[in-house]
């Protein structure tokens, strides 16, 4: 037994603050029964308010990969080209499953180094003078690598080619931590899950549903089933669901919808700069290399960093998990053993950043990993300073 509380620092699932532990700790209620209207309204009309659209959200009880899918299925047809970005392991099992699903993916390879480049989607869009390409589908964080991929660029690309396909964001990494705007940005559909910037246990996904994702889902030839939007619709307009809801989860939901609001969205995305500028000035100070290499593009959720050649990533993570009761993400298959991924997201606020950071600095030093000592100061002289976002992103 280790005495003190576990530090749950990956990448999500995230802390659960004990105000939503509270709030889903009710028994389960009828589903069908005239007090379940209120609970499943309050959700799909405070995700709206999350994802910034006056357009209709879906709420699954699954993991995001489930999200994914009912994206894909709603939205297209067998043999349909969707153009699809490598900045990492998500967008690359975003990939596969569009692969499985009998769609044409065209992938535009990276080195996980950086979010898309909406200049190099431009030029693939202008290049299908006959609109081959049914759909766009970027990752909005990709959770791993740390590098954000600036939607509403992609959003412009795509409009500067005159370009017709639907723009998809997967945003599960990102959504109530990184500012997001789905109806301002043109995204056709959004993706998200429960387990990260929402604060909740794994279990529930969403996707945000433009008016011309909505049309395209009366046509597109795609079988669908579980994920059926239009099976969803109707149901929803009354607050309830066309199958068994999460309805615990759908508690919590409603929790941290209003602890979001409380703080302020564009607090949380604040805290979230912050949290990440202390996180990079401390491995600079050690002298560790960031896996992103454009400073615009460095998440304010996690940051991926490299251990130096001949190291393992995984020993340190091992070695900070037994010595300090830590866990820190992993390195995902082409970057595993290279890097490790410290998670600042969610429930989080600056004495944890604190304990995160000594933990992983005391680890550096158990594993024999080469570093400068001083990151952990180097954190708290930003976290002193007065912030400013701007600077920050550098
Ligand atoms: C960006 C991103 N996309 C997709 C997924 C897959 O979601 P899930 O594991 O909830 O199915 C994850 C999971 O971490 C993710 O971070």
């Amino acid at each position: 037994m280790t005495a003190g509380r576990h530090f749950l620092q990956i990448p999500g699932p995230s802390n659960v603050p004990d105000r939503i532990l509270r709030a889903m700790d009710y028994p389960t209620m009828d589903h069908r029964g005239p007090a379940f209207a209120d609970v499943g309204r309050r959700a799909l009309e405070g995700m709206k308010s999350i994802f910034k659209t006056e357009s209709r959200v879906v709420i699954y009880p699954s993991s995001g990969t489930g999200a994914w899918e009912a994206a894909l299925v709603n939205t297209l047809s067998p043999g349909d080209t969707v153009l699809m970005y490598e900045t990492g392991h998500f967008a690359t099992l975003w990939k596969s499953l569009a692969q499985k699903l009998d769609l044409n993916p065209v992938f535009i390879e990276s080195d996980w180094r950086a979010g898309a480049d909406p200049a190099a989607i431009e030029e693939r869009l202008r290049a299908d003078k006959g609109h081959e390409i049914k759909a766009v589908c970027v990752v909005h964080n990709e959770t791993s690598t740390g590098s954000v991929t600036p939607v509403a660029d992609v959003r412009r690309a795509m409009d500067a080619a005159g370009h017709p396909a639907l723009l998809m964001a997967d945003t599960i990494s990102s959504l109530a931590s990184i500012d997001f705007k789905h109806d301002d940005w043109g995204v056709d559909v959004t993706v998200s899950g429960s387990q990260k910037g929402l604060m909740l246990p794994p279990g529930l996904s969403f996707n945000a549903i433009s008016d011309k994702a909505m049309k395209a889902s009366e046509t597109a030839g795609l079988k669908r089933a579980y994920w059926s939007w239009a099976d969803m619709a109707g149901p929803n307009d009354t607050g309830y669901f066309p199958y068994t809801p999460a309805t615990n989860l759908l508690y919590g939901l409603n929790e941290a919808i209003d602890m979001l609001h409380e703080e302020g969205l564009e607090n949380v995305f604040a805290r979230h700069q912050r949290h990440a500028a202390a996180t990079r000035a401390a491995v600079k100070a050690w002298g560790l290399e960031v896996l992103c290499q454009v400073p615009e593009h460095r998440s304010p959720v996690l940051t991926a960093v490299m251990v130096p050649e001949g190291h393992s990533a995984d020993n340190f993570r091992a070695v900070t998990l037994r010595n300090y009761d830590m866990s820190l993400g992993n390195g995902l298959s082409k970057v595993a053993d290279r890097v490790f991924r410290i998670g600042h997201l969610g429930d989080f606020n600056d004495l944890m950043l604190c304990g995160t950071l000594s933990g992983v600095e005391m680890g550096l030093r158990d594993a024999g990993i080469p570093y400068r000592a001083g990151g952990v100061q180097a954190a708290l002289e930003v976290l002193g300073q007065k912030f400013d976002g701007a600077r920050a992103a550098a």
